[in-house]
């Protein structure tokens, strides 16, 4: 007797405490409903509502040179998101193209010219070399009104209607330095690093804001190209067009304004003397892969 007894006060004994257990937590359950509180909420499992969390670039004391981001794996091999080596989103991850994404050479010198890969990026299957020079003008021009001429006047001439209240006053692409390629600032790959990178003094004083945010590196080929075709613009003569290209040119505006030489004074004074991209003698005589090339044809 005693034996059953025992045992079925041993039995009752976890039963009675579930018991108890559930009502406690029925009436713990309905107690948080509805009602306002000042404490913190009730976290019965925490796990991953406030897990840590760590911005990019920031700091930690967790890692021993203080960076939270860390560092690529010694040996790690570039590979980027798809597994099809062929893939043209590949590139445009890893960036190995030095020439088209950083306008350097191998030497980490500005190139001299705008890769060719440029306009095939700007005009896929382009119809010829022509048809993607065209239309790297075409669409640099209109980059290029959009992004440079508030400062650097529609012109290229630095006389933008912001250029010229800005702290220092913006360049002047028909300068002889933006146009002689022997010198670094001339080259194609000096303007391409410009415009991606903006312009910082020895002082770390920012001169020109970066625009890579707003244009990326297709867009700023497109922009190089327009910018020697400015600059072509102004040095060519009558002579050197064809009469196709003259005629039009006579069309477009008074024969009196026609910037025979870029001269005394700014042309911007004078006409809206914008040149048409479709006119513009480089698009038709320059071979292809260096377009606009105004350097030559001084
Ligand atoms: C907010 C005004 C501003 C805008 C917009 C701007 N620039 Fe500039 N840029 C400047 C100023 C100012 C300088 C001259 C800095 C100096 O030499 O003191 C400059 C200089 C330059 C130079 C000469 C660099 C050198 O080595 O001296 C190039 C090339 C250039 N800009 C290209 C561009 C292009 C292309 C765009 C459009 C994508 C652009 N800039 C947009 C203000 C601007």
């Amino acid at each position: 007797m005693t034996n059953t007894r025992s045992r079925a006060i041993r039995v009752a004994k976890p039963g009675a405490i579930a018991l108890g257990m559930g009502l406690g937590s029925v009436l713990v359950l309905g107690g948080c409903r509805g009602e306002r509180s000042e404490e913190p909420p009730r976290q019965i499992f925490p796990d991953m509502d406030d897990s840590p969390k760590w911005k990019p670039q920031s700091g930690s004391d967790f890692f021993v040179d203080g960076r939270i981001m860390r560092p690529n794996v010694a040996g790690t091999v570039a590979w980027g998101r798809s597994t099809d080596p062929n893939d043209p989103r590949r590139a445009a991850m890893l960036k190995e193209d030095d020439a088209f994404y950083h306008g350097t050479d191998g030497a980490g010198a500005p190139v001299a010219y705008i890769p060719a890969g440029a306009f095939e990026a700007i005009a896929p299957g382009a119809a010829d070399s022509q048809a993607a020079i065209t239309a790297a003008i075409t669409r640099g021009r209109q980059r290029f009104d959009i992004y440079c001429s508030a400062c650097h006047g529609y012109q290229g001439n630095g006389k933008g209607e912001v250029g010229v209240r800005w702290s220092s006053l913006p360049a002047n692409f028909h300068d002889e330095k933006f146009k002689d390629r022997s010198v670094e600032t001339g080259t194609d790959g000096h303007i391409f690093q410009v415009i991606r990178n903006g312009l910082i003094d020895q002082t770390g004083a920012v001169k020109m804001p970066p625009y890579g945010h707003a244009v990326n590196e297709a867009d700023a080929w497109a922009i190089v190209a327009y910018v020697r075709t400015l600059q072509a613009s102004w040095t060519i003569s009558l002579e050197g067009m064809s009469q196709e290209q003259r005629s039009e040119l006579e069309r477009s505006r008074p024969p009196e304004v026609i910037p025979a030489a870029p001269a005394a004074g700014s042309p911007s004074s004078g006409a809206p003397a914008t040149p048409s991209p479709a006119s513009a003698p480089p698009a038709s005589t320059t071979p292809a892969g260096t377009p606009a090339n105004a350097g030559e044809r001084q």
